[in-house]
């Protein structure tokens, strides 16, 4: 309590936007299956501790979790103390005798790790006494890679299937499940495995809904910034070798899964406190976003937009920047609508209204949400809109504004006078809102 009177009405107001906006998330993510992967490293980073916390917080919210370790620096910290010489080929990991006693040795004390920072529940706060369980075990199958290139792998291996009717069983009790990157063979050996090859495998055979690396940058980058978003298409068109090696490993990953309909791989920071949270409870994310389709849609409005379209539209009519249309009218007129949508949300809309006859059409109410403006969406709407109106046999574009003439005229937009305009749309014009009347050719 002390600390929320501290708050003051600004942080206030912000915390309830925050939770307003964060409530589809989390009802959207109750009862879905969640696998999340980090390396090794994670543990002895500062961030750990909160990110099991937030972990915990995600249980609680009724969200499947399946967590995969890796313990790539705890093997070859335990090998370098041992004097054993790590050998690879092809960047894979060659597992002799020795080595996998280190495997075996770092996997089981990293996974005690895990579990006991799970069992701690969230101190001094009202968590503080939520019960987590997890469950590990033989839950991964795996084979040898065997001998590559006449180079034998030994105890390195891959997954052959995961043993998903006990995870979803431990799912279903409310348990977290905790992967190692080790797999056994039904002939009792013991095989050290990637951890992405574990989470790749868990996310397509559970049909998780999301994999999730944690990872040591902020994501994909094209060299100059970070890629908030990327498709299947997009990630080809990526050269892959310019990105950072564990990113690489990722976008492999995230692409086998995608095409095994696992609908979203996050790639997150793992440094950035909270970055779990900020990725999956607002729109917008922190890090890369890998789907199958785009993330963000432009496409036709259909009647159930309209809810959306009058939140999106209603501030600027109550400035009078736009003339107010009553949902009536907005229902009627729905199919001229052009809308963007952003994961459930539209943060943009356009009408078209075509007169035929003159081969002309009027554009109207042309709206970007306040958060989205400054990144180019009102002009991808406009040549969406425009590339229809050609298909559709229209040779000029007109727009009737009072305030914003000038973004169309940057557009190649020409003051004409009404009279130019269709006798229908003339019959019309509000002397007293003496809008100006713009027209492009197209
Ligand atoms: N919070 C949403 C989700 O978890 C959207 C995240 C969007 N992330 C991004 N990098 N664009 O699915």
């Amino acid at each position: 309590m002390r600390q929320i009177a501290l708050i003051d009405a600004n942080d206030k107001a912000n915390y309830v936007q925050w939770f307003r906006n964060s409530s589809p998330y989390i009802n959207a993510f109750r009862d879905r299956t969640f696998v999340i992967a980090f390396g090794g490293e994670m543990l002895a980073d500062a961030q750990f501790a909160p990110l099991v916390h937030d972990l915990a917080l995600l249980n609680s919210l009724g969200v499947r979790l399946v967590l995969v370790h890796g313990a790539r620096p705890q093997i070859e910290q335990r090998l370098n103390e041992q004097g054993i010489k790590l050998n690879y080929a092809n960047d894979i990991r060659i597992t002799d005798d020795e080595a996998l006693k280190c495997v075996k040795q770092a996997s089981g004390s990293v996974r005690v790790e895990i579990e006991a920072l799970l069992s701690m529940g969230v101190s001094n706060t009202p968590m503080d006494s939520a019960d987590i369980r997890v469950a590990s075990g033989n839950y991964v199958i795996a084979k040898p890679i065997g001998i590559l290139d006449g180079i034998d792998f030994q105890h390195t291996g891959e997954v052959r299937r995961i043993d998903d009717e006990a995870i979803h069983t431990h799912l279903d009790e409310g348990a977290i499940v905790l992967l190692s990157p080790l797999g056994y063979s039904p002939t009792g050996e013991i095989f050290n495995l990637t951890a992405e090859d574990v989470a790749t495998a868990a996310a397509i055979q559970l049909q998780a809904d999301k994999l999730i690396y944690l990872v040591d940058n902020d994501g994909v980058s094209d060299g100059q910034q970070l890629i908030r978003e990327l498709t299947l298409a997009e990630i080809e068109k990526l050269s892959l070798s310019e990105q950072a090696k564990d990113i690489q490993k990722c976008l492999h990953s995230a692409v086998q899964v995608c095409h095994s309909g696992v609908p979203r791989t996050h790639l997150i920071n793992r440094h950035i406190d909270g970055s779990i949270l900020l990725e999956l409870f607002t729109r917008d994310g922190l890090g890369t976003l890998i789907t199958a389709e785009s993330f963000e849609d432009t496409r036709q409005a259909a009647i159930d937009d309209v809810g959306g379209l009058l939140e999106l539209i209603e501030p600027l009519e109550d400035e009078g920047v736009l003339v107010r249309r009553s949902r009536e009218r907005l229902e009627m007129e729905i199919d001229h609508f052009t809308v963007v949508e952003r994961d459930g949300m539209i943060v943009a809309c356009a009408a078209l209204y075509p007169y035929v006859k003159e081969k002309m059409a009027e554009l109207a109410c042309l709206v970007v949400h306040p958060d989205y403006r400054k990144q180019n969406r009102a002009d991808m709407l406009f040549s969406y809109l425009e590339k229809q109106a050609k298909q559709d046999g229209i040779n000029s574009i007109f727009v009737l504004t009072t305030r914003t003439a000038h973004w169309f005229q940057e557009r190649g937009f020409n003051e004409i006078d009404i009279k130019k305009l269709p006798m229908e749309k003339q019959a019309l014009y509000n002397y007293q809102r003496n809008s100006k009347v713009f027209m492009k050719k197209i």
